[in-house]
């Protein structure tokens, strides 16, 4: 039986429009389930949209639609967004559907059941933007002397009747269970941010509201709405079926990966195996924490309007150019700068000029010169030997890379490949061999088409759609594309369809 892997996004807000942020945790986990997909993994991949609270409901009334009509629409551009991005998921979870409110009631009544929820009063700071509870020494004095989130977000004294989570009584579990799994809270540094803030003790958590009412309703208490946090991070759970014990996904869980932005890494590596545990569910396996994007060197916030939108880039560039940029550019974990000067540079020098001739000069020369089939492999040089080994131990070296996130490294040694594949081709020169060695021309052709599809064959998940038509010029039949396949050679004389190229320049047109 195959080996699951169960890999989510956050799911985004819908108080205003899918931008580059959310495209890019969206890409990275689409990266992970394509290339679990083709390592033999039975994938369970789930993005979706979180869509109730006080930060959405404001949204509606200041677009002056009902909530339901309002993130309907909202939710619509994200599903358009993910579609654009061909996103791999396997499902797209609302969390205004029936399934998901019935997870989210389960669960609070797991939680009561076990004696983990009380009801109180909520006296304190609370911040719509973070849609966050936050203590008085945590917040920040902004330059105007108003107090603020330690994000920069706007808080406001909150007094009202809610239900408590006895998060307090989870700090000793919590801490031994990092202990004893410390690949939770991934990359080390968040994990250490975690660690110091859950030693720091931890307050009962307000987990209902009563001051609105678009939201999960408590079982048995309609005055009170879910905490917007416990409703979303239940997502995860809803979509593998929650609270039935069977069903068709009930196996996914607990789910292998969350992949989440640094700003929520607190809700996901604190609050919810706190709730988890409480409720007596697994945990999932790994938190992962990637950074934050600017553009063209500022923060993107409203004030400026400069909220990137994936889907003129995609127009413009090309989807997977973009989709290439996103991991390559900055190493996963870390922030990064988006500026059309670095995108167009990625894809003119590694897309174009490295792995885009390649592909076209091996093909149409095999195309000229070599009867457009899959040349015979003749006696080996030592040159070959090379490439041909430095290709058979990829796969390896990219499969390590991606189960640490490390996209940029899975990256860095395909395009070392193909740099030497280039180099390789000019210094054999088969243009030279075919008068003087056209057995050795053929020997040199077919090294350089086997590290062409190992390149097509591993670059998939980056770029799926070109990568395809890379593997289809390379005659590769659909069932021979996944990571098992690369372990065999490719068929001589098996004829292959005219090339064209994949990558072509971007030329900047003067405004
Ligand atoms: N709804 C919550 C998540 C609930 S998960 C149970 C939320 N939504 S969000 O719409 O604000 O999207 C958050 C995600 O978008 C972040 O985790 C991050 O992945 C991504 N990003 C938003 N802005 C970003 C950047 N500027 N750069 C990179 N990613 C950022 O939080």
């Amino acid at each position: 039986m195959k080996q699951r892997y169960y890999i989510t996004t956050p799911i985004y807000y819908v108080n205003g429009a899918p931008h580059l942020g959310h495209a890019y945790t969206s890409t990275a986990a689409d990266v992970m389930a394509r290339f679990k997909r083709l390592d033999g993994y039975d994938v369970f991949f789930l993005t979706g949209t979180d869509e109730h609270g006080q930060k959405v409901e404001s949204a509606a009334r200041a677009a002056g639609i009902d909530p339901q009509t309002f993130t309907d629409q909202v939710a619509a551009d994200f599903i358009d967004m993910a579609k654009r991005m061909n996103i791999s998921n396997d499902d797209f979870i609302r969390t205004t559907e029936p399934r998901h409110k019935r997870a989210c009631q389960a669960l609070w009544l797991r939680l009561v059941a076990s004696g983990a929820i009380y009801l109180g009063k909520y006296e304190g700071w609370y911040a719509v933007r973070d849609e966050a509870f936050y203590d008085e020494d945590e917040l920040i004095i902004a330059a105007d002397g108003s107090k603020k989130a330690p994000s920069g977000a706007p808080v406001e004294w909150v007094i009202e009747p809610s239900y408590f989570f006895k998060l307090s009584k989870f700090q000793e579990p919590l801490l031994a269970f990092y202990e004893e799994n410390p690949g939770f809270i991934a990359p080390p540094a968040k994990r250490n941010e975690i660690l110091n803030f859950v030693r720091g003790g931890l307050n009962d958590l307000s987990v209902s509201r009563t001051s609105f009412t678009w939201g999960v309703p408590v079982p048995g208490d309609p005055d009170h709405v879910m905490y917007v946090w416990l409703d979303a991070l239940t997502n995860y759970l809803t979509a593998t079926g929650y609270p039935d014990a069977v069903g068709a996904r009930t196996d996914f869980w607990p789910a292998n990966i969350h992949l989440v932005g640094k700003e929520i890494i607190r809700f996901h590596a604190v609050y919810w195996p706190a709730f988890l545990m409480a409720a007596g569910l697994p945990l999932p396996s790994r938190v992962y924490s990637h950074g934050w994007w600017t553009v063209e060197g500022e923060k993107m916030s409203k004030s400026l309007g400069n909220f990137i939108d994936v889907r003129p880039l995609i127009e413009e560039f090309g989807l997977d150019p973009v989709r290439f940029f996103l991991l390559r550019e900055v190493p996963f974990g870390g922030d990064g700068d988006f500026s059309r000067k670095a995108l167009i540079s990625r894809l003119n020098v590694e897309l174009a000029n490295d792995l885009g001739n390649l592909g076209q000069r091996t093909l149409s020369f095999i195309a000229k010169n070599a009867g457009a089939a899959v040349p015979p492999l003749g006696r080996l040089a030592e040159a070959d030997e090379t490439m041909l080994q430095s290709a058979a131990v990829l796969p390896d070296k990219v499969r390590d890379a991606l189960d640490r996130l490390a996209f940029n490294e899975a990256l860095e040694e395909i395009w070392r490949l193909v740099r030497n594949a280039n180099a390789y081709i000019d210094h054999q020169a088969p243009w030279a061999l075919k008068k003087t060695d056209p057995k050795r021309m053929a020997t040199v052709l077919r090294v350089l088409l086997e590290s062409i599809r190992s390149v097509g064959i591993l670059l998939q998940p980056f770029m799926p759609e070109t990568m395809a038509k890379l593997l289809d010029q390379l005659g590769i039949a659909a069932e021979d594309r996944d990571w098992a396949a690369l372990a065999a050679p490719m068929t001589a004389g098996a004829a292959l369809p005219a090339p064209f190229g994949i990558f072509p320049r971007y030329v900047e047109v003067a405004a």
